[in-house]
């Protein structure tokens, strides 16, 4: 049996090394196994939640299909597109606003987490699980691949579809999310979660004064190069574990508990492990991400066959709301 799998990124800012671990690296494994049929999508009606300078926004857009395509996501076997091209998606979100509880939304742990920074908040953001319910719903995955802080919005979308069905009728296949378990957290610069809204990324397409320069940054203890030091409280130790062999980790770890290593080195040694393992990557991207013209072809491409897709839940909803 053919496995729909799915899953979506912003364009709110740059796609960084705990989207590729958590998401774009699984999904890219996943889409080569021609048991799965796999949709990516680039969510930039999400990213008008949080970012209002479109050229800021566009840009964001092509570096992030750049990045996915010089990672080795294979267009010709995958969905690739832009949600916004998809105008069921923005139909169907108004049918599942009037079905989606207010209290629902109040309680999303990613609202309640942004609506006590953000001084301007806007409807858009407090919605913003129910545009994701219709990014999903209406493609009828079987999973859906997330980090581990979306896992909350596929519960609600989980829950919207059953309002949905027991209301109307049966349309929405319950997707189950896909949550790669060791990569679960990726610690930022600073230490706290890696994200975009906390500006403690590493970015591994990076130009390599940049990158070299994030990494220096890493916060780390006092510790001398001859002090034991604990690997797993250490920010640079997490990230190198999750991109090195097992032997250079192992190498590390053992230079950490016994001495002898200082914080400088150990992020000379990630720096160069960057750099080294996306060799092919980091160029194929600088080759990619100005071909404006080629990105947009290959969105294009897809597009038809996606809108197919969510134009057939579509017409199921429109039925049975006599919307037709
Ligand atoms: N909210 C997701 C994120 O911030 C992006 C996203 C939007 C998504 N719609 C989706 C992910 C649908 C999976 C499925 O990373």
């Amino acid at each position: 049996m053919i496995k729909r799998i799915l899953t979506g990124v912003q364009c709110s800012g740059e796609i960084h090394l705990g989207n590729c671990l958590s998401v774009l690296f699984p999904t890219i494994e996943l889409s080569k196994n021609n048991n799965n049929q796999t949709l990516v999508f680039i969510a930039d009606l999400h990213s008008l939640t949080s970012v209002k300078d479109i050229k800021t926004l566009n840009n964001n857009l092509y570096n992030a299909a750049a990045k996915w395509l010089s990672l080795g996501l294979d267009y010709n076997n995958t969905l690739f597109y832009r949600q916004s091209r998809i105008n069921g998606i923005c139909e169907l979100t108004w049918v599942l606003n009037c079905l989606t509880p207010y209290k629902m939304l109040a309680n999303a742990h990613a609202f309640k987490d942004k609506s006590n920074n953000l001084s301007d908040i806007n409807t858009g953001l407090f919605d913003y699980p129910v545009l994701m319910s219709s990014d999903i719903l209406l493609f009828q995955p079987d999973y859906v691949i997330v980090g581990k802080d979306q896992k909350q919005h596929i519960e609600i979308t989980r829950d919207i579809a059953g309002i949905f069905n027991r209301t109307f009728g049966d349309v929405f296949k319950a997707p189950k999310d896909l949550i790669i378990k060791n990569v679960e957290l990726i610690p930022g610069t600073d230490g706290r979660k890696m994200s975009k809204s906390y500006n403690n990324t590493i970015d591994i397409f990076d130009d390599d004064t940049t990158l070299l320069k994030k990494i220096k940054s890493i916060k780390t203890d006092s510790k001398s190069e001859a002090d034991a030091k604990d690997p797993d409280t250490c920010v640079i130790f997490s990230i190198y574990k999750n991109i090195a062999e097992e032997n250079q980790v192992q190498d590390m770890k053992n230079k950490y508990i016994n001495g002898g290593l200082s914080y400088k080195n150990a992020k000379d040694i990630l720096y160069e492990t960057i750099i080294n393992k996306f060799k092919e990557e980091r160029y194929k991207f600088n080759q990619i991400k100005n071909d404006i013209g080629l990105i947009n072809k290959i969105l294009k491409n897809c597009e038809i066959k996606a809108q197919q897709i969510a134009n057939e839940t579509l017409l199921k909803v429109k039925e049975l709301l006599k919307l037709l």
